[in-house]
């Protein structure tokens, strides 16, 4: 919205109008970038002012705030491309220009990653008696998370700040990545909008709140790990992993890539190690240990991730009891198990395998399958039902034809 002077008496005339239009005066940002095919690739709304100090020929400081966007040009943006991530890039006034960077992250999310911004204070206009004459540049990392086609949305005041350049957002809209050239409905809400709605629930709670709700998600990747020591190859894990984070009461399922994922390991006697990691991993490492000298089983699970708003999310237990079989054997599970590291933290696994010791020729040893699996248990019961019938029948059977006969006899 736009106010303009219009009384002689600076203010009046532009109180009064800028009331009758019932807007601040301020500008939103709006950008709707498009692929080569017209399809949305990037949407961005959002309000801003930056306020820049300088120094005057005079020693002093000034501050100067730019709120005008009006007549703010796009040129620069992209979708980005395999090279390059996507960016807006926004000019205005005076040789100012704002440029946001996005990078595409392993599982299932993107981020915002740098806010640039440059001044030139050899414009007089803006910045009169500037001491210092140049362009000016300002790097703000944001490195905030967002997950993939989910768009991010904060109504509430951002304040960046950095030297002498302190930049205001608000109402922020913004998707990177979007799919099939739609605008997610899905979104991200900063965690200033999430407590003003906590704080003034609208709704009254009854019932899970839609965004706990569980999105139905395909099956991870299966990855193949082994571990080699001097022996030659000491651990062997197949497995689908999946991860369940619950962060802010929100449950955040992750699958990991293979294919994305470095590992490490090591064996000892009595313990062995695998540990997978990743740009969103930290480090997610599954100790087994041998028990009663005869089994193995999976004994700790200790993880540090980075969550999407750039906090690290860390979680420990070294009391499990899962994936328990035979020295000397694997542990198999092909249907879906979970293991509970905490109410916080669960790992689901797929077409899981694993030989955590006595790796014999870098193969698996026969396996020792989980009851989830027991279909084959069915059989047998089934069979047995069948045979204790088939034996009740013949028992009844031949007490009815000795009765019978016997009777018969009798008659005779
Ligand atoms: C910049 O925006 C913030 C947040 O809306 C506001 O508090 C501040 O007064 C604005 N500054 C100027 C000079 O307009
Ligand atoms: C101007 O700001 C700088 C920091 O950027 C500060 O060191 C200096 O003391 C300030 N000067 C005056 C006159 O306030
Ligand atoms: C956009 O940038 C390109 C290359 O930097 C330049 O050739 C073109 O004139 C610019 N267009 C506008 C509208 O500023
Ligand atoms: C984003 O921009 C910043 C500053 O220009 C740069 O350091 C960073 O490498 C860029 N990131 C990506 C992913 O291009
Ligand atoms: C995009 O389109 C494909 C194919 O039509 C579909 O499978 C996929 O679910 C769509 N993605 C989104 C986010 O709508
Ligand atoms: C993730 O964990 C939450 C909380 O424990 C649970 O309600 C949800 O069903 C789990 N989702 C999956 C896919 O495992
Ligand atoms: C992952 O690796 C497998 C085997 O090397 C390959 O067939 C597959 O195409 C890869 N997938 C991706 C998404 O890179
Ligand atoms: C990330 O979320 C956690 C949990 O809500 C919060 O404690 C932390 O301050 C947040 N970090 C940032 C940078 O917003
Ligand atoms: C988890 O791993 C970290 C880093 O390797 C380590 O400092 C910490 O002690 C481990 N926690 C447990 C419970 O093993």
């Amino acid at each position: 919205m736009v106010c303009f002077r219009l009384a002689p008496v600076p203010g009046s005339g532009l109180i009064l109008l800028c009331l009758v239009l019932g807007a601040v005066s301020s500008y939103a940002l709006e950008l709707n970038l498009t692929d080569s095919e017209k399809a949305t690739c990037l949407y961005a709304k959002w309000q801003m002012n930056i306020t820049i100090r300088y120094e005057t020929t005079d020693k002093h400081n000034k501050t100067v705030t730019i709120s005008d966007f009006g007549a703010a040009t796009y040129n620069g943006s992209s979708c980005g491309d395999d090279q390059n991530g996507p960016k807006i890039a926004v000019q205005f006034g005076s040789g100012f220009s704002w440029i946001v960077n996005f990078t595409k992250m392993i599982i299932s999310a993107y981020s915002v990653d740098t806010i640039s911004f440059s001044y030139n204070t050899n414009d007089n206009t803006t910045f009169p008696d500037a001491e210092e004459k140049g362009v000016f540049t300002v790097f703000d990392p944001v490195a905030l998370r967002i997950p993939l086609n989910n768009i991010f949305r904060c109504s509430s005041l951002s304040t960046l700040e950095k030297s002498n350049v302190v930049q205001h957002y608000w109402d922020v809209h913004v998707q990177a990545f979007v799919q099939n050239g739609t605008v997610s409905t899905k979104e991200l809400l900063c965690d200033k909008d999430k407590t003003l709605t906590t704080v003034k629930p609208i709704i009254p709670t009854t019932g899970p709140s839609p965004t706990t709700k569980p999105s139905p998600k395909e099956k991870p990747k299966i990855g193949s790990y082994s571990v080699v020591n001097s022996n030659g190859t000491c651990l062997l894990a197949t497995m689908g992993l999946q991860l369940n984070i619950t962060h802010d009461k929100v449950a955040s399922v992750i699958n990991i890539n293979p294919n994305q994922t470095e590992y490490t390991g090591s064996c000892h006697p009595q313990t062995a190690l695998l540990s997978l990691s990743s740009t969103t991993i930290k480090y997610l490492d599954f100790v087994f240990a041998v028990k009663n000298e005869n089994r193995f089983y999976l004994k700790e699970v200790n993880v540090s991730m980075y969550l999407f708003n750039g906090t690290v999310f860390s979680i420990a237990n070294n009391n499990l009891s899962y994936w328990d079989a035979p020295l000397g054997s694997s542990y198999m599970c092909n249907k879906e198990q979970t293991v509970s590291v905490s109410g916080l933290f669960q790992i689901n696994t797929f077409d899981l395998r694993v030989q955590p010791f006595n790796v014999m020729e870098g193969k698996y040893s026969t396996a020792q399958e989980c009851s989830l699996d027991d279909d084959t248990i069915l059989i047998p019961i089934i069979v047995g039902a069948g045979l204790s019938g088939l034996i009740i029948v013949i028992v009844i059977a031949y007490l009815i034809g000795r009765r019978k006969s016997y009777a018969g006899y009798q008659t005779l």
